[in-house]
């Protein structure tokens, strides 16, 4: 296991999780979501107690889910409440309910040590809960560890080989990471963008003036193992114009497969109408390129049979921190009380 476990990770989208099941495997576990009828999302391991058997196989009897094979029913705490060929349930006979919680597009689960989450709640992402902003987005299943992603996305100087169209004109290299600020347990980092024309997809989105020039600011933090917040920010004379903020829940399914939950949120002062249309091809293209490398690069890292060492550089400055927070909280996890 080469990921935390006891964090909040991103299960679903709310608008995933209705009436029927949401099937998925979240930190190397089955978990089954769904809907209850006061609004409220219940999250159960999705193995029933009785055999090897996906609840999300079974049916809905109102908020009670009923296992398909012999019938076995379970409440949304996961306590089993009725077996058809006997009068009760054998005693003790349960699944596991995992916490949830809803907080704008996304829905969190807790799957660590129960009780953990009671020490610290989901991390606040108050750009996705309106206050002015507007989002999009899509899921993503990657191919690829979760350390591999947080690196990819704490160092942008690959957008001039990756994603050249992108790079606003006459800037030929990134700036220095300007300021990398580091806590026990996030990494954050700056930098300023000389003033530069628009690009195309930036005059089109942010409804400005194209033959003017603007500076444009950006910052990458590793918020939680769980969590990726990238801003980018377009300025004009009098300020911001346009404000973007690229957000990725990153949710380990197993070693060497992440599901990834992009949202892209934007205001400005001008944005085009179907700013929201734009952006999210913008940034679904960007997704499949990205994907691409980060899929190689784990089968590079599966085919080697020795370990190798790579070379770090000044922009690695960021991710190279990520990584040791990773593995030390890895490795604070199999410690005596996580063995
Ligand atoms: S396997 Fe679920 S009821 Fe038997």
């Amino acid at each position: 296991m080469n990921y935390p476990k006891e964090c909040w990770y991103v299960a679903a989208t709310s608008d995933e999780v209705g009436e029927g099941f949401t099937a998925r495997r979240i930190v190397d576990r089955p978990v089954v979501l769904f809907r209850l009828s006061d609004g409220s999302i219940a999250a159960l391991e999705d193995r029933c107690a009785h055999r090897p058997y996906p609840l999300s196989a079974g049916h809905r009897e109102g908020d009670l889910v009923v296992c398909g094979y012999h019938g076995c029913t379970y409440d949304a705490t996961g306590r089993c409440v009725r077996v058809p060929s006997q009068d009760n349930p054998p005693s003790g006979a349960q699944v596991r309910a995992f916490r949830v919680v809803e907080r704008g597009p996304f829905v969190w689960v807790w799957t660590g040590t129960a009780g953990g989450e009671r020490l610290r709640p989901p991390p606040s992402t108050p750009w996705l809960q309106g206050d002015g902003w507007s989002s999009v987005g899509e899921r993503r299943d990657v191919a690829a560890n979760l350390l591999l992603l947080h690196e990819h996305y704490l160092d942008l100087t690959n957008v001039f080989e990756m994603h050249p169209e992108l790079v606003p004109p006459g800037i030929e290299a990134l700036p220095p990471l300007e300021e990398v600020e580091v806590s026990e347990v996030s990494v954050s980092y700056t930098r300023e963008l000389p003033k530069a024309p628009l690009a195309p997809w930036e005059a089109q989105v942010s409804g400005l003036d194209s033959a003017e020039s603007y500076g444009r600011k950006e910052t990458g933090a590793f918020v939680t193992p769980g969590l990726h917040k990238q801003t980018y920010t377009i300025t004009g004379s009098d300020g911001p114009e346009l404000e973007l903020v690229r957000t990725h829940g990153f949710t380990p399914e197993s070693s060497g497969a992440t599901h990834v939950f992009l949202q892209i949120s934007w205001r400005g002062t001008a944005v085009a109408p179907d700013a929201g249309t734009q952006l999210a091809a913008v940034f679904h293209e960007m997704a499949n390129r990205d994907i691409a490398v980060l899929e190689t690069m784990q089968r590079c890292l599966d085919e080697d049979t020795t370990p190798r060492r790579y070379f770090n550089v000044k922009a690695d400055r960021a991710a190279v921190r990520a990584r040791r927070i990773l593995t030390s909280m890895v490795e604070d996890e199999r410690g005596p009380h996580h063995p």
